[in-house]
C-alpha cells in the first residue's frame, strides 16, 4: 500500500494558500478551466434536450400520444434537474454557467427538433440521448480520479440518460409498424 501522501503540517499549510479558491484545493488533478468548459457544454446539452422534450410534450398527437407525452414530459423534468446540478457544479468550481440562448444550439452536443410525427420525435430524443450517453461517458473516462465530484456528477446523469434511451427504444418498439413506416 502506498504511503499516505501529504504530512499533516504540510495539509494544513497548503489549505491555508489561495483560500479564496473554495473547494479547489492543491490536491485538486484536472484542468478546472477546461472541466468548467465541458461542463458548460453538456449544461447547454441539457437545456436543449429539456426545449425539445417540452416541443415534443406539448405537440404530440394521435391516439398513441397519451403515453409518449407524458414520457417527453417526465424526461424534460429530469433534464432540467440535470441542467441545474451542472450549473450548481460550474458555480462551485469558481465558473460561471452559460445560459445564453443566443450560443445554446452550437455550443450543445444534442440536437433540437420540432418533428410534428410521433415516430420522429421519438428517434430524435433517441438519438439525442445517444449522443449524451457517448459524450458523457467520454468525460467520465477523461475525468477518471482528478476531479471525482464532477465525475460523480456525471456518472449520475450518464445513468439516467442510459434510462432514457432505453425507455424510448421500448416506446418505438411498442408501437404498431403501421406507425414506423
Ligand atoms: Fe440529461
Ligand atoms: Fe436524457
Amino acid at each position: 500500500m502506498a504511503e499516505f501522501l501529504t504530512d499533516i503540517k504540510t495539509l494544513r499549510e497548503n489549505a491555508r494558500q489561495e483560500i479564496l479558491k473554495g473547494p479547489i484545493t492543491q490536491a485538486y488533478g484536472a484542468d478546472v478551466d477546461r472541466v468548467i468548459q465541458v461542463l458548460n457544454e453538456a449544461l447547454a446539452t441539457e437545456i436543449v434536450c429539456t426545449l425539445r422534450y417540452k416541443r415534443h410534450y406539448f405537440t404530440a398527437t394521435g391516439i398513441h400520444a397519451e403515453t409518449v407525452a407524458a414520457e417527453f414530459l417526465e424526461h424534460a423534468k429530469e433534464e432540467q434537474e440535470h441542467a441545474d446540478l451542472l450549473a450548481e457544479r460550474i458555480v462551485q468550481l469558481g465558473g460561471e454557467p452559460d445560459f445564453s440562448p443566443d450560443t445554446l444550439t452550437t455550443r450543445s452536443h444534442a440536437e433540437y427538433d420540432a418533428s410534428l410525427d410521433l415516430v420522429e420525435m421519438i428517434k430524435e430524443d433517441l438519438v439525442a440521448e445517444r449522443i449524451a450517453v457517448a459524450s458523457y461517458t467520454e468525460i467520465v473516462q477523461w475525468l477518471g480520479d482528478k476531479d471525482v465530484t464532477t465525475k460523480r456528477v456525471f456518472e449520475n446523469l450518464l445513468a439516467q440518460e442510459e434510462e432514457h434511451a432505453d425507455d424510448l427504444r421500448g416506446l418505438l418498439e411498442r408501437l404498431p409498424d403501421s406507425l414506423k413506416s
